[in-house]
């Protein structure tokens, strides 16, 4: 991936006026700034819209979660086929709030990847250690962990990483130093040489948690940082285009 990944991941905003309004000034976003691979990862119901809205503009569609298996008797989950069918691209996994909130394990982490895998679609795997796990310096080991068992048997070639401390996202998080944003994803770019070979050089590793205007482009020059995942920052398309012209002009 030659281009820094600029993506945002709407949680459960946006009903579908709201988000085909968004899309629309995306896209233009997206013209103005083509040295960035824009992704949008909206709430399932505004997909159809999305993709409509986007009408074949470089954007990437993802989805938020989905279910490993095909079909079955899993009241409100959503399969891999359902979202091929609409067409995304890319499928969130490990976001800390499906961790905290929803039961997701590494173990199911990695059993989505594959499905992912195995639907052509890129699996962006979440990652971050928590608030206790940082105080007693067990960052290294928790993302150790994370990535050994969700990436096991993940193709590298499909995969993106995203690094969010779990301390630094959404409205109470404190956002991460840009240094130790770099230091971190150093040890990932490191651990993930090491399950892939070279080419887990490849891999793009992005940084999450509380991205803004002020420390975007800090962020973004830290080692092995291929792009930056936005939560309330890029809702706003106003905020979202002060971020891409400022890392643009840097
Ligand atoms: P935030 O969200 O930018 O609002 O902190 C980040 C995330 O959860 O990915």
């Amino acid at each position: 991936m030659d281009k820094f990944l600029l993506g945002t991941n709407w949680k459960m905003h946006k009903t579908e006026v709201e988000a085909r309004d968004y899309t629309e000034k995306l896209v233009k976003l997206a013209s103005d700034y083509d040295n960035f691979q824009f992704f949008i990862i909206p709430p399932y119901t505004d997909l159809r819209g999305v993709k409509e809205t986007l009408a074949g503009a470089s954007v990437w569609m993802g989805a938020q979660n989905m279910h490993w298996l095909s079909e079955g008797p899993y009241t409100g989950e959503i399969s891999p086929e359902m979202l091929d069918e609409i067409g995304i691209d890319l499928i969130e996994l490990g976001h800390s709030e499906r961790r905290q909130y929803y039961n997701e394990t590494d173990y199911s982490v990695n059993l989505k990847a594959k499905a992912a895998n195995s639907h052509g679609f890129i699996a962006l795997v979440c990652v971050g250690e928590n608030i206790h796990e940082k105080e007693m310096d067990a960052t290294k080991e928790t993302l150790a962990k994370q990535l050994k068992i969700g990436l096991h048997e993940v193709f590298c070639e499909q995969l993106i990483v995203a690094y969010e401390p779990v301390w630094a996202i959404g409205e109470n998080g404190i956002p991460a130093e840009p240094s130790y944003a770099g230091y971190v994803h150093t040890f990932i770019r490191d651990y993930l040489i090491e399950l892939y070979g070279d080419k887990g050089k490849e891999i793009p590793i992005l940084y999450g948690g509380s991205v803004n205007p002020d420390n975007a482009v800090e962020l973004s020059n830290q080692p092995n940082v291929d792009g930056l995942f936005i939560g309330r920052s890029a809702w706003d398309i106003v905020k979202f285009r002060s971020i891409a012209k400022q890392i643009t002009e840097k």
